[in-house]
């Protein structure tokens, strides 16, 4: 699968003129896809018999747009990204910026090991110094009691790496926290690890005599961080209303107002999850421990700051990066369960949790570029008010035919509006209905 798309472009001109068979075609030269897959893109993305495996009290299944953004080129090789999204401009964004990139500059990445980290929270240790002392001086028990947990793990070349103790001083007293460090290789990681913490607490509490309370991964990867960069000369940005330079200097002024306010920086970050997150989603991964760990990064030195990093190098060229925790699978969990995760995976055709941690990771800055780039020239609501005037139509009743009329009304009337949809739209059927009715009087007539 890999060499398959290694040979192919990921650059689409036009893809989003197609109709979606066309889409599905097109799709189809990079990755060839079995009737099967077919029919599940276009009508059945998760059975109902799939999903009442998957949670309780299922009454149904909920829906998502998959797009594809094009043009990656990652480390010199292509991808066809599926985002699963329900904002509009997302995907049409992150493919456009990723062209520009491509033709004028580069995007890379690279990954460390996938350790995770479990903790296991000890209160009441008469001595917590002790505690902690003993806890070290115990690893290599520690690592071989965790390692007989998942034999399967350690024969891939995982496993339990090393121990960490540390003192919390809490309104409850203080508290010994250990940390076993895991490698999970290609696994999200949650459940090897929630599993050989549980199974440390007794061994845990033995060594310190104080109580063990919480046995759980820890959110904040950060020994499994994702590094990408971007580079990309000003011209790259030139347009008939911008130059390039300016647009870069633009960009330069939105990073430092991220990096000076943590108000600025929230929607400079959701910029960046909104490249992320509907990768993650696609690839049946837990958007929720990764945002919680972006975030919680974010705020890693005491105030909450941008991920992302913009200057300019000695050429001239924009240069961002990025840098995150990154707790992604490519086995276990819905990655395998659900069947249009495995259809994402096979798309996307990464061979590794890592490689997969890093197309993310570069969607993410790419989004933010595109983000930026559109706030410091023509702002957002350009780029999305068609198909938000398309969705606010839809909201306020109108079907069929008649979602063009009025969304197109909306925006030559440049008031997209719940209230004025409706207006439009009443006015839209009354005069649909006044033809049927002329019509049918011609008809009566002759
Ligand atoms: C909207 O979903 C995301 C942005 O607000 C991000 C940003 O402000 O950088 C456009």
């Amino acid at each position: 699968m890999a060499e398959e798309h290694a040979e192919k472009s990921s650059r689409l001109p036009g893809f989003y003129k197609l109709s979606l068979d066309e889409r599905i075609d097109r799709m189809s030269e990079f990755i060839s896809l079995t009737p099967e897959e077919i029919y599940q893109l276009k009508r059945e993305a998760l059975p109902l018999g799939t999903a009442e495996q998957m949670i309780e009290n299922v009454v149904g299944v909920f829906g998502l747009p998959l797009g594809i953004a094009a043009n990656f080129r990652i480390n010199g090789r292509d991808y066809l990204v599926p985002m699963a999204v329900e904002e509009s401009s997302v995907v049409a964004a992150a493919s456009h910026l990723a062209k520009a990139v491509r033709e004028h500059g580069e995007l890379t990445a690279e990954s460390d090991d996938p350790i995770m980290i479990g903790q296991i929270q000890v209160c009441g240790a008469a001595d917590p110094e002790e505690a902690r002392r003993k806890i070290l001086d115990a690893k290599a028990r520690i690592l071989d009691l965790a390692n007989e947990q998942d034999p399967v793990l350690r024969e891939i070349g995982g496993g339990a790496r090393d121990v960490e103790a540390r003192i919390l001083q809490t309104p409850r007293g203080p508290m010994v926290v250990v940390h076993l460090l895991v490698d999970v290789r290609d696994a999200m990681g949650a459940n090897a690890v929630n599993t050989m913490a549980e199974t440390l607490a007794l061994f845990v509490e033995g060594l310190t005599g104080g109580k063990v309370v919480l046995r759980i991964l820890s959110n904040l990867a950060d020994r499994r961080l994702v590094r990408v960069g971007l580079r990309v000369a000003p011209r790259a940005f030139d347009a008939r209303d911008y130059r390039g330079e300016d647009v870069v200097e633009g960009v330069l002024n939105a990073y430092a107002f991220a990096a000076a306010d943590p108000y600025r920086a929230a929607t400079h970050n959701k910029g960046v999850m909104n490249g992320i997150d509907p990768v993650i989603i696609a690839t049946g991964n837990d958007w929720r421990a990764i945002e919680a760990g972006a975030h919680a990064y974010a705020a890693r030195d005491g105030q909450y700051k941008p991920l992302t990093t913009w200057n300019r190098d000695d050429q001239g060229n924009l240069v961002g990066r990025l840098e995150l925790p990154m707790a992604v699978g490519l086995i276990g969990g819905a990655t395998k369960v659900h069947p249009m995760a495995g259809l994402a995976l096979k798309i996307l055709g990464v061979k590794t949790a890592a490689e997969l941690a890093e197309v993310a990771a570069t969607v993410g800055l790419v989004q933010n570029l595109a983000a930026m780039r559109s706030l410091v020239t023509e702002g957002i609501q350009k780029g999305h008010m068609i198909l938000h005037a398309r969705n606010v139509a839809v909201s306020a009743g109108a079907a069929g035919e008649t979602i063009g009329h009025v969304a197109n009304q909306m925006i030559r009337e440049g008031k997209i509006r719940f209230d004025r949809a409706k207006q439009i739209l009443r006015h839209v059927l009354k005069n649909a209905e006044r033809r049927i009715h002329g019509e049918a009087q011609d008809t009566n007539g002759e």
